[in-house]
């Protein structure tokens, strides 16, 4: 479990915090998707969550940031490393650009944590072939899409398999397949125990695989709640999310009088 309680955060030479007063809760095996408008915070909440504020961006701190009820800020980065995996949003600074092979890069991560040889592969097989991707295993990662890139750090992360995962638009870069084979990967974690918080535009993916949604205005927590109480929402339009699909069509169906059960049979 991850757990803010009455965090805030002024990046060094700020004149003002980023985000303030965040209480969040994190449990084991759940999916919390993060949404709001550019410069709400997103980032600067998955980077706290991820024990890597100010650890790796200079800033100071307000209240703590506790996983499984140790605060997070002594400990040596190895050992969050392990516990917390972490993606930013720009996924060509997520590859660690000493690695020659798409594999390589896959194996990263479980290599420098020291597991066994015969693991680290096993693992980055099971990572790439969870995304889809292990026709790229002898790609130079230096030359990958953005997609294929985002795709690759995912995979990166997946071999980990940490307990926590910590994802900053994960999907920014992909298509609608991409998309959805991220959000099955990710609901495979959470359902053998990960507790997984996503920051995302897409509502879509949201409403598919989160069970809560965190809404953020201006720095501070604005909403909270199960995800299809919070996603159907209509002032958060006002904040500047897009509401699913599925809610807009709902509603056109029902403004429209017509029996919500047409609607039974289309998937988003
Ligand atoms: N490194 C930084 N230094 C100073 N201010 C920053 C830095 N990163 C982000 N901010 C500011 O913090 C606020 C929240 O930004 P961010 O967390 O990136 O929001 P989001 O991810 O929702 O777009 C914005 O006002 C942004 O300008
Ligand atoms: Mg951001």
């Amino acid at each position: 479990m991850i757990h803010l309680e009455g965090v805030g955060y002024r990046y060094a030479g700020a004149p003002r915090p980023s985000v303030l007063g965040l209480d969040l809760e994190l449990r084991d095996g759940e999916v919390v998707g993060v949404v709001g408008a550019a410069e709400a915070g997103k980032t600067t909440l998955c980077l706290l969550v991820a024990g890597l504020a100010p650890r790796a961006i200079r800033g100071e701190l307000r209240g703590t940031v506790r996983i499984d009820d140790e605060d997070v800020g002594p400990w040596p980065m190895h050992r969050l490393a392990e516990v917390v995996g972490s993606m930013s949003q720009d996924p060509s600074r997520q590859l660690s650009g000493v690695n020659g092979s798409v594999f390589e890069e896959v194996c990263f991560g479980p290599m420098n944590l020291g597991m066994p040889r015969a693991e680290i592969v096993d693992r980055a097989w099971w990572a790439l072939d969870a995304l889809r991707i292990t026709d790229l295993a002898e790609r130079d990662p230096a030359r990958l899409s953005g997609g294929q890139m985002q795709l690759v750090a995912l995979a990166g992360l997946l071999a980990i398999r940490p307990r926590h995962l910590v994802l900053d638009e994960p999907t920014a870069q992909l298509d609608p397949a991409g998309t959805r084979l991220v959000g099955d990967a990710l609901q495979r974690l959470a359902s053998d125990g990960a507790s997984i918080l996503i920051a995302e535009q897409k509502t879509d993916l949201l409403a598919r695989i989160a069970d809560r949604v965190v809404v953020l205005d201006e720095g501070r927590i604005a909403m909270e709640g199960l995800t299809d109480t919070v996603l159907a929402d209509p002032s958060i339009e006002t904040l500047g999310i897009p509401l699913p699909l599925m809610v807009v069509l709902r509603r056109a169906v029902a403004d429209a009088g017509i029996d919500a059960r047409v609607l039974d049979v289309v998937e988003t």
